[in-house]
């Protein structure tokens, strides 16, 4: 029996409603939602309103239609960034942002957008908001920020930053990728413009699924267009949301799923979720406190960080530390740098990175257990490996 324990790359297993959501969309309905005028057409395009008004509850979102369907968050943030940015506007982001920001910026810097990083400090890796307000300038248009660490699971404080945004007239973007479905974001009251969420992860939809809030005032450029269903005797793009940002036939099945992970968190609750996380994580980083030769990286408490770990071991690398993990133990995890190179320049883990446990509520305590039993192992034989 295999233990999983990269959640935070994908979210695997799925709550069993999922998989029954995909198998009913494949076997009794399959059309296209929102082209045909057929029955089965009609109840894809139900399907589809259902999930989009079920992230809207989840995420505290007037108008349902406000929110488009993307493969995952790196195209929900690129459509966000180069929708809004142009030559000459500033951006404020951090150290810890993923690549799916990081290289957007860094292209949109290569072509005429500032751009200013704000540091992250050890131990404990949290924002320095001092930095972040004066940072801004007359030209800021944006600040960018992740909501929660995929590499050291610190979560930043969004309505602070919020408040920031909202008292400088900048729009503010969250990539919410690791932390939908399990930490309360509420786009209205952390004043949030622009939110950027994946399906496969926290919310238990499949890969190919994500999506863009967009507040009704930002108006962003098209990043791709083409049909909608809508107003087909024109050849040019509807203005009208969602369609003016989303362009040809999603993939229905998989947000038959999405919703359906969307539901099951509605249905359990951000509360009941984030305790169980905060009782595995616990777990987790006392046991490898414990354990002579393990180095924790970032947050102390469980409950102020998300539900991953990075660790490092002494004498041995973190891709070693992966493989025995896999091999010997069918444990899964992630090692080296998580897409997030910024990051472990700034905890000083590049080139090699880390050791990441990345955990959810569907894992448990007695597999938390067994790890720590096996990091223990490798560290008493760490002379032979
Ligand atoms: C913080 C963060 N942002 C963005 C992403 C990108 O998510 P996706 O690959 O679903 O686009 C990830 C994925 O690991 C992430 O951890």
């Amino acid at each position: 029996m295999v233990i999983y324990m990269d959640n935070a790359a994908t979210s695997y297993p799925k709550p069993k409603e999922v998989l029954a959501a995909m198998n009913h969309f494949f076997h009794e309905i399959g059309g296209n939602p929102g082209r045909s005028g057929h029955r089965l057409s009609l109840e894809s395009g139900e399907i589809v309103y259902d999930t989009r008004d079920a992230l809207a509850q989840l995420f505290n979102i007037e108008d349902p239609l406000q929110i488009v369907f993307t493969l995952n968050a790196t195209m929900a943030v690129n459509t966000a960034l180069s929708g809004l940015l142009k030559p000459g506007d500033h951006v404020v982001t951090s150290v810890l942002e993923h690549n799916s920001v990081a290289r957007p910026l860094r292209h949109l810097e290569d072509n005429g957008v500032e751009l200013t990083r704000v540091s992250c400090p050890a131990p404990n890796y949290q924002l320095d908001l001092v930095q972040l307000e004066k940072s801004i300038r007359k030209n800021t248009r944006l600040i960018a920020i992740l909501h929660g660490s995929n590499v050291v699971g610190t979560v930043f404080p969004l309505e602070e930053v919020g408040k920031i945004a909202q008292k400088h007239g900048v729009y503010f973007l969250v990539d919410a990728a690791q932390t939908a479905g399990a930490y309360t974001i509420d786009v209205q009251k952390a004043g949030i413009h622009l939110l950027a969420f994946t399906g496969h992860k926290g919310l238990f939809g499949p890969q190919g699924t994500g999506g863009l809030y967009v507040d009704p005032k930002v108006k962003l450029e098209k990043l791709y267009r083409g049909g909608t269903g809508s107003m087909s005797e024109a050849d040019r793009q509807p203005e009208f949301m969602p369609d003016s940002l989303e362009s040809g036939t999603p993939n229905a099945m998989g947000l038959a799923g999405l919703g359906a992970g969307v539901h099951f968190i509605l249905k359990e609750g951000l509360t009941k979720i984030r305790e169980k996380e905060i009782e595995l994580t616990n777990s987790l980083m006392r046991g490898l406190t414990d354990i002579p030769g393990i180095k924790i990286i970032g947050e102390e408490k469980a409950q102020n960080r998300m539900p991953l770990v990075s660790f490092l071991m002494e004498h041995v690398s973190p891709s070693t530390i992966g493989e025995i993990l896999d091999e010997r133990y069918n444990i899964m995890t992630r090692v080296g740098l998580h897409c997030s190179p910024w990051a472990h320049e700034t905890m000083g883990t590049y080139p090699e990175g880390t050791v990441r446990i990345s955990l959810s509520y569907l894992n448990t305590l007695s597999e938390v257990d067994t790890l720590l039993e096996a990091v223990r192992e490798i560290t008493r034989e760490e002379v032979r490996v």
